[in-house]
């Protein structure tokens, strides 16, 4: 292997150059695109030479004020970049480049798909269209021509407003935009094809009128009606919650099916991952509809948090990320409305923040929310960054309240509208703007790994007082190994013996509140609690108020107490996973010991008055109803047994079901919904508990009756959530039950691209399938490596969501997985990365399987022609 360099984030040096205006003509063709390039730069900051990035360009020509350079005396080319030497105070470079984007299968620059051209530029891919400073603090305002085909390439958009169009005398066409804002390269975007859309004007806040538009491909009309109303509530959204109003007079989305990750931001001109844009009742589950809302959320509340107010270097990504990922949150839980709706909402989020983040954050690549150092900056977009950075971000709202928290965004706008900043920046006006010193809370940016507080109480009956006692720690992550004490907000509650909430009255204070936030700054605290007049149960961390391990001793009955009363809807959750795991955990061990399995009374019967509660919003009894998944049972075990964590959760669903059958038909029946199909929480809620009903029935699986209700489901449904659903249930009995279902499917959506990657993903993830049947998918006419989605649908579904599979003792599933990084690593780096990290716990399992996984990694490791994506993994991962 060859070394490559690490990048430090104490290195930053500003840009010695400004850039005032950027001017673009594009030549576009799939073959051959030309660049022309003008800018006009200025001195800011001593230094010497000029330098630009650039990643693949072939240069064509280069001038500095109307003189040609010289290669011998002028400039230097290396495989990074371009430097020009000695160049004057003030003046102006053209160059011209040459770009093959058909023959660029990495996704990133300027690339063809369908026939069309798209570019993704963050975070650092604008090098591969022209030579640049591809760093985020280099804001540029932008002019771009865009001259093609005029029928192949009949739609030609790009960032801000379209300022002229017309027919060039080639016969071709052109269009010409200008963004008004200056902004950094990763949020540069150009599309160009064959492309239809739905359109819309509305209204904003001050009256004036703008442009939206969701641009598809042509056939998908019918599918971007989901995406337009998200976009509607989300402008609305951000101009009530925070003040923001849309700046351009024109918005777009458009969605593309080749693509790395979610979305992306591009000033007014954002682009879609097709997963995350087109659904109708046909083709998209209650899932993806929320995913859409919440993914078009996201990308437009970028416009303010990440593009007018940027990241100053990439190693303050999570200021926009985080940031953002809170925002979009807040705005699903917003859209539910209701009180049980957030709760739902919140426990979702918490759910991916533990079993992904806190995997992450316990594995090789541990990383504080601003990383000091990287190898690769698309490695560093991770669940810490998004996923904590949002806790991280959320735990401000929670220490200075909602009003606090508007008053520190605001200040944050007043002071960095324009500029490229930092998260200190951020803190600073959240502190600034509440009078608050919040020095300590910086150890969330710099500290990596899961704090743990473990709490203690105790009751005086004489002074009827109550003392919580939380103690932190937080265990070493790669490269720190001495944690200092972060500033944690626990909020809490306390419950009588009726499951009434008592009132709070810490000491020293005259006011009662029901819920208090206690703020752990030291190691070790204590908080008292006067006027108890009898054991109350805590409810502690309520609504999960920061990202940490919570320790208590709780008793079976306070929890149960718990989950059957507390106010808190995520606490009553989480008192019922804890019930939960609990049991899961020593099942395991009984499978590892070869004892008979069994399971308790209390259990059943404290979920039991829960699944049969009316009064509960349905999509909480589903979560309350859900066990811990596998992949959060191998996170909380010291020595990972795939095995025993599957059979033992298989054991317990079984109980469940046939503990609760009469009930769970009950559910069944009583949750379907009529009627015309529509996404909302309410409906979605109950499609979501009676779907969990009859994966519990169909969960024995000798039941014929209930398989042919599941059947009967698959035929009669009237939307792709239920028929979804019950295919799954079907195709994870492994009966030859599924196979006429599935083939069905596949017949009736064999054109629509998403609905096939369901169809690979869903027999990929099934504990029924092994590594012998994914190689034959693979072999299935519609596979293709080079799509991303395509990819995920089948190799990613089944080395993360089939465990047990693809733990299989023989070391079959890691050797596939080490001959797909090792193919996916030649086509597209990113993507091969996000597969690596499949692997990052491999020193967590059991010695025998380690010794395999450890074999895998090092086949990728001593391969030619790592990418710096994959080999900064597998180095960390081996260290
Ligand atoms: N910035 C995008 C988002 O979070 C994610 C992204 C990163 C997309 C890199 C593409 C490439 O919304
Ligand atoms: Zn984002």
């Amino acid at each position: 292997m060859q070394t490559i360099p690490t990048i430090f984030r104490q290195d930053y040096c500003p840009y010695p150059f400004k850039i005032s205006h950027l001017n673009l003509i594009f030549d576009l063709d799939a073959a051959h695109t030309h660049v022309h390039s003008e800018m006009l730069l200025t001195r800011v900051n001593p230094g010497s030479d000029l330098l630009l990035h650039a990643d693949g360009l072939s240069l064509l020509s280069i001038h500095l004020d109307g003189r040609e350079l010289s290669a011998v005396t002028d400039y230097v080319l290396n495989d990074d970049g371009l430097r020009v030497l000695n160049p004057p105070e003030s003046f102006t470079l053209s160059i011209v480049t040459q770009t093959q984007p058909d023959q660029n299968s990495t996704l990133m620059g300027l690339y063809a798909s369908n026939g069309n051209l798209f570019t993704q530029c963050e975070a650092e891919g604008f090098r591969k269209i022209t030579y640049f400073p591809d760093r985020p603090d280099v804001m540029t305002q932008y002019t771009v021509e865009l001259r093609a085909d005029a029928e192949q390439y009949s739609v030609l958009l790009s960032n801000g407003n379209l300022v002229d169009e017309g027919v060039l005398d080639d016969g071709r066409h052109y269009a010409k935009w200008i963004d008004p804002f200056k902004k950094p390269s990763y949020l540069f975007a150009l599309v160009a094809g064959k492309l239809v859309c739905q359109e819309e004007k509305f209204i904003l806040a001050s009256g004036r009128e703008v442009l939206l538009q969701v641009w598809v491909e042509d056939g998908n009309l019918d599918k971007t009606q989901h995406a337009m109303e998200s976009l509607k509530n989300s402008i609305r959204w951000d101009e009530q919650r925070f003040g923001l109003e849309l700046d351009l007079d024109r918005f777009m989305i458009v969605a593309v099916s080749d693509f790395n990750m979610g979305a992306m931001e591009n000033k007014g001109l954002n682009i879609f991952n097709t997963k995350y844009v087109l659904a109708n009742s046909r083709v998209a589950t209650d899932i993806d509809y929320a995913n859409i809302e919440s993914v078009v959320g996201h990308e437009y509340f970028h416009n303010w948090t990440g593009n007018r107010v940027t990241c100053q270097d990439w190693f303050q990504l999570s200021l926009k990320e985080g940031l953002t990922v809170f925002r979009d949150q807040e705005f699903s839980a917003d859209m539910i409305g209701t009180d049980s709706g957030r709760a739902v909402s919140r426990i979702g989020d918490v759910r991916t923040l533990r079993q992904v983040q806190f995997s992450e954050d316990a594995g090789p690549m541990a990383h504080p929310v601003r990383p000091d150092s990287y190898v690769e900056i698309n490695n560093f977009y991770t669940v810490t960054i998004y996923e904590k950075g949002a806790e991280v971000v959320r735990m401000y709202q929670t220490l200075l309240g909602r009003d606090g928290f508007r008053k520190g965004m605001d200040l944050y706008f007043a002071r960095h509208d324009g500029c490229a900043v930092t998260c200190d920046d951020f803190r600073a006006a959240m502190a600034d703007a509440n009078g608050r010193d919040l020095a300590q809370f910086e150890r969330w940016y710099s500290q990596a790994g899961t704090p743990v507080v473990t709490v203690k109480s105790h009751y005086d009956t004489d002074l009827q007082q109550y003392t919580l006692t939380l103690r932190q720690s937080c265990a070493p992550t790669p490269g720190q190994t001495d944690k200092s004490p972060f500033h944690i907000p626990v909020t809490v509650g306390l419950l009588d013996s009726n499951g009434q909430e008592m009132p709070l009255y810490l000491v020293g204070e005259s006011s009662a509140q029901a819920s208090c936030v206690l703020e752990l700054t030291d190691i070790e605290q204590s908080f008292v609690f006067d006027r108890i007049p009898a054991l109350p149960t805590p409810s502690l961390l309520r609504n999960f108020s920061a990202p940490v391990v919570l320790e208590y001793a709780y008793s079976d009955t306070e929890l149960a107490h718990l989950l059957a009363h507390d106010s808190d809807a995520f606490n009553r959750w989480e008192a019922g996973q804890r019930l939960a795991t609990q049991r899961l955990m020593q099942l395991i061990k009984s499978v590892q010991a070869g004892e008979a399995l069994s399971l308790d009374s209390l259990y059943l019967e404290a979920v039991g008055l829960v699944l049969n509660d009316e009064n509960l919003d349905p999509a909480f009894r589903e979560l309350v109803l859900t066990l811990p998944s596998e992949a959060m049972l191998a996170e909380l075990s010291a020595e990972i047994d795939p095995h025993a964590i599957h059979v033992a959760r298989e054991y317990m669903r079984q109980q469940i079901s046939a503990h609760m059958h009469k009930d769970f038909y009950q559910v069944y029946q009583a949750n379907q919904t009529m009627g015309v199909y529509s996404p909302d929480a309410i409906s979605a809620g109950k499609r979501g508990l009676k779907n969990l009903a009859l994966a519990y029935l169909v969960s024995n699986d000798a039941d014929e009756q209930m398989i042919s209700l599941a059947l009967t489901q698959v035929h009669e449904a009237q939307n792709m959530t239920d028929r979804l659903a019950a295919l799954a249930v079907l195709v994870r009995t492994g009966d030859e039950c599924a196979i006429e279902p599935l083939n069905d499917f596949y017949q009736d959506f064999a054109d629509d691209a998403l609905v096939i990657d369901k169809w690979f993903s869903l027999q990929a993830s099934s504990p029924k399938t092994d590594v012998e049947l994914v190689r034959q998918l693979m072999r299935h006419p519609d596979f293709n490596l080079h799509n991303p989605n395509r990819a995920r649908s089948l190799i990613f579904s089944f080395c993360h969501a089939n465990p047990v599979q693809f733990h299989a003792k023989d070391g079959s599933g890691y050797a596939f997985w080490a001959e797909q990084v090792l193919a996916l690593n030649a086509i597209n780096p990113q993507v091969a990365a996000r597969l690596v990290r499949v692997l990052d716990h491999w020193r967590k399992y059991q010695p025998a399987l380690q010794a395999r996984m450890q074999d895998a990694l090092l086949t990728v490791a001593n391969s030619v022609g790592l990418s710096k994506d994959v080999q900064e993994l597998v180095v960390k991962m081996l260290k």
